[in-house]
């Protein structure tokens, strides 16, 4: 993944956020040490971030697809109240192990939930009600989980959508590869929604940040 915010300017912004957890630092550095392509781990910075929507939006039940080791299930875990949940999707039984070894050590490890299997399929399952819908996993089922994300929203909650500037590629036209391409349907899709709200927030690789307009549009995206 290519640094598309200047290091010293994300370390600055990185010490000026709120602190990663003991337990989160010990589970990135051994994700560096031991699994392939850790940084696939969101991070400090982006963790904050991801753990300040939580807080924001009050979050009681979210859901995240792409769990990898576990590193932004924690983040969100730590935001979480009394009886609050993660339910976390991935296909990687190996990497599901990995975390779940590391929410163990958490005191707020409890909370989480792992559901083994393809994401999408496991999306179908579930009831809505979430607050928070965390989206960072294979990039060309992205469009699949926006619209069934929609569904499973709560209509205040929020969902965000990691890697929507892929590097800087999204800029290029035409897309020099497939995934590419699939994103910029998914954003080109999300911001002429008119059931949504939505920001392209430019920290580290691209958050996009989206919510019903109003209360009335999670039927709609129900109906569709
Ligand atoms: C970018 S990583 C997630 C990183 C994680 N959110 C974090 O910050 O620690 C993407 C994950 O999506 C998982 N994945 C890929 N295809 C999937 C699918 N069809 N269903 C569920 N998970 C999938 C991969 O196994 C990988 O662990």
């Amino acid at each position: 993944m290519k640094e598309l915010v200047a290091s010293d300017v994300e370390a600055y912004a990185e010490a000026h956020s709120m602190p990663e957890s003991d337990a989160r630092r010990r589970l990135r550095e051994e994700t560096y040490r031991s699994v392939e392509l850790p940084q696939m781990v969101v991070g400090p910075l982006e963790g904050a971030f991801l753990k300040m929507m939580a807080m924001l939006v009050e979050a009681k039940h979210v859901l995240e697809i792409g769990t990898f080791t576990g590193y932004s299930a924690l983040c969100f875990a730590e935001a979480l109240p009394e009886g609050g949940t993660v339910i976390t999707c991935d296909i990687d039984a190996e990497t599901t192990e990995l975390a779940k070894r590391y929410w163990a050590q958490s005191p707020v490890g409890g909370k989480i939930e792992s559901r083994l299997g393809p994401a999408l399929e496991t999306m179908h399952t579930l009831e809505g009600g979430f607050d928070l819908i965390f989206i960072d996993a294979d990039k060309m089922n992205y469009l699949n989980y926006y619209q069934r994300g929609l569904e499973l929203l709560s209509p205040k909650g929020v969902m965000l959508i990691d890697n929507v500037l892929w590097s800087g590629e999204v800029l290029k036209h035409p897309a020099q590869d497939g995934v590419t391409a699939v994103l910029q349907d998914l954003n080109r899709v999300v911001i002429a929604d008119p059931r949504v709200a939505a920001v392209l927030v430019t920290i580290r690789d691209g958050v996009f940040v989206v919510r019903f307009r109003n209360e009335g549009m999670q039927e709609a995206a129900m109906d569709e």
